[in-house]
């Protein structure tokens, strides 16, 4: 049988997956990532859920296709977390799915403050950032990883209190002299370029002037960070 490869995104999720960890994967789709994990050891159990049934039984094809010991892993059709209980779970994975779903998955599940909390949101982030930092999570590591010609955030966080985001900070995540993110400052200047866009964009459409003095001071903002991490970086 062929071995079940990840692409660098969820490969990059799967390490951040404690070793023995008790792992729900909310949205699980194909259930990549908890079989995966099963198959090297890395988890004792999983949870994998989601709210469509469809995916769901790629998930148990998943399973069956690299014979996954079926007493470690538990498949629920459910919404969010609403189908698991929190002695089930202390990793939880929601991935690939918009920022603003991803917060409303985790403010009515408010037991994940016990937990380490994996987000891979598709859009949103800034919502999200804000959303975590209001409701007693803290952001510990923001991971930028590509695949294809995308970047992609991943969020590792846990329950505590953070001091105020900068907005340019909500926009791309915080960032820390010294910590390992290959791909961070192409990130940073490819969310430039598009936010330069967005503004030239902006101008042609006669803007309110503090819509617009909002957006140069978003724009000033990501460029001291740039400038910030390149000079980390020498
Ligand atoms: C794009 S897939 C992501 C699959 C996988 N997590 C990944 O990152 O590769 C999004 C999955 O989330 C599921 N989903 C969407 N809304 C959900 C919700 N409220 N609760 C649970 N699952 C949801 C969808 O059915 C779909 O299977």
């Amino acid at each position: 049988m062929k071995e079940l490869e990840l692409t660098p995104r969820l490969m990059a999720i799967a390490d951040q997956v404690p070793q023995g960890a008790k792992l729900a994967d909310v949205g699980t789709d194909h259930a990549y990532l908890p079989v995966y994990l099963l198959l090297r050891d890395r988890i004792c159990s999983a949870v994998a859920s989601d709210v469509n049934e469809g995916p769901l039984q790629r998930g148990r094809e998943t399973a069956r296709t690299y014979e996954v010991d079926e007493s470690k892993i538990a498949f629920r059709i459910c919404d969010g977390l609403a189908g698991v209980e929190s002695h089930e779970a202390d990793t939880v994975a929601i991935c690939g799915m918009g920022g603003e779903l991803i917060a409303r998955i985790l403010g009515a599940a408010p037991w994940t403050h016990e937990a380490l909390l994996l987000l891979q949101p598709m859009s949103s982030q800034p919502e999200l950032r804000q959303w975590l930092i209001a409701n007693g999570y803290t952001i510990q590591r923001e991971l930028v990883v590509k695949e294809g010609e995308k970047y992609y955030v991943i969020l590792t966080v846990t329950s505590g209190i953070s001091q105020p985001y900068t907005p340019a900070e909500l926009f791309v995540g915080r960032q820390q002299a010294g910590e390992v993110n290959p791909h961070r400052g192409a990130y940073l200047a490819d969310q430039l370029r598009r936010r330069e866009r967005a503004l030239q964009g902006m101008k042609q459409g006669n803007p309110a002037p503090e819509v617009l003095a909002q957006e140069e001071a978003l724009l000033a903002g990501l460029k001291d960070m740039e400038k910030e991490w390149n000079a980390w970086q020498r």
